[in-house]
């Protein structure tokens, strides 16, 4: 104790209970500005992002954080350094007084910080959550049944890529093209090679018989590896070739793999020609289209 008159005690109490609060009010701004900056971070990112803007509301925001939590380690902490003599094993009264004084004011202390403590905790909470935005964004939508269905169904009039129809006349022995159904010249996921490696209707396998009329075969044109176009036709050995991995496909036997990587056989288009002598689909595709993981999904 330094002997001071207890008026110029309760005056310094005064003046740093005022002090405390007013760095109280200055981490509790900053928390709030933070939280503020990060709702800000997130709306901005979420109606379409600019950087410079997202820039500053990630520097406010982080800056906040920051800022208030070392004010309220150097400030509002008690910073010490306390000393014990060792000699002393028994505190005298007036020790013991100021000690319960000084408890009693940090529990007073604690509670009112709680307030300060929600407010970091929601500006962490919330930086946390937003900061997730553009993980989960940039997932994409969901591709839901996209990847088991195409444009393919009963009837369908196989088109060129132009969208003209493709007549049974159009193609001779060793011939090939890329088909879409009608409506959807273009689509990547209905796109087909149709080859021509007969005049004779071709059966590739057992429940098969019809779907190669006049020696048209249609396949699926995405891989069952990893989904490249397969688009090169070797009319010599009756392959189609992908060509990224160089898997190899035999078309008399239902593109079933010969070699390479791909795991399972181009899913058979079933074909018809009408009395116009166009070519259509007897059906759209009778299993999902392209690499073997959309199976397992
Ligand atoms: S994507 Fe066709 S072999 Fe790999």
């Amino acid at each position: 104790m330094n002997g001071s008159p207890p008026e110029l005690e309760q005056e310094k109490e005064r003046l740093l209970k005022a002090s405390e609060r007013r760095f109280e009010k200055v981490v509790g701004l900053s928390f709030a500005l933070s939280f503020l900056a990060t709702i800000g971070l997130g709306v901005v990112y979420w109606q379409g992002g600019q950087a410079q803007l997202e820039g500053a509301l990630l520097f406010v925001a982080l800056g906040g954080l920051g800022f208030g939590i070392v004010s309220w380690g150097k400030c509002l902490v008690p910073q010490g350094p306390y000393v014990q003599d060792r000699e002393e094993l028994k505190s005298p009264e007036s020790e013991r007084e100021a000690f319960v004084e000084s408890f009693e004011r940090g529990a007073d202390l604690i509670q009112r910080r709680s307030f300060l403590a929600k407010l970091l905790g929601a500006s962490v909470a919330a930086f946390g959550v937003i900061t997730l935005f553009p993980f989960i964004r940039s997932l994409g939508p969901q591709p839901k049944k996209m990847l088991y269905v195409t444009n393919w169904k009963k009837g369908s009039l196989l088109v060129k890529v132009d969208g003209t129809k493709v007549h049974s006349s159009d193609l001779e022995v060793g011939g090939v093209l890329t088909v879409f159904p009608q409506g959807h010249a273009g689509g990547a996921i209905s796109q087909t090679i149709l080859i021509r490696p007969s005049f004779e209707d071709i059966v590739t396998k057992p429940g098969r018989e019809t779907w190669g009329p006049q020696g048209y075969l249609a396949y699926s044109k995405v891989c069952t590896h990893a989904g490249c176009p397969v688009g090169l036709y070797q009319e010599l050995t009756q392959q189609l070739l992908c060509p990224c991995h160089q898997s190899l496909f035999d078309v008399m036997t239902g593109a079933t793999p010969v070699f390479g990587p791909a795991p399972r056989p181009l899913p058979q288009l079933p074909l018809e020609i009408d009395s116009n002598g166009f070519l259509r689909a007897q059906a759209g595709y009778d299993e999902p289209i392209g690499p073997g993981f959309w199976e397992r999904a």
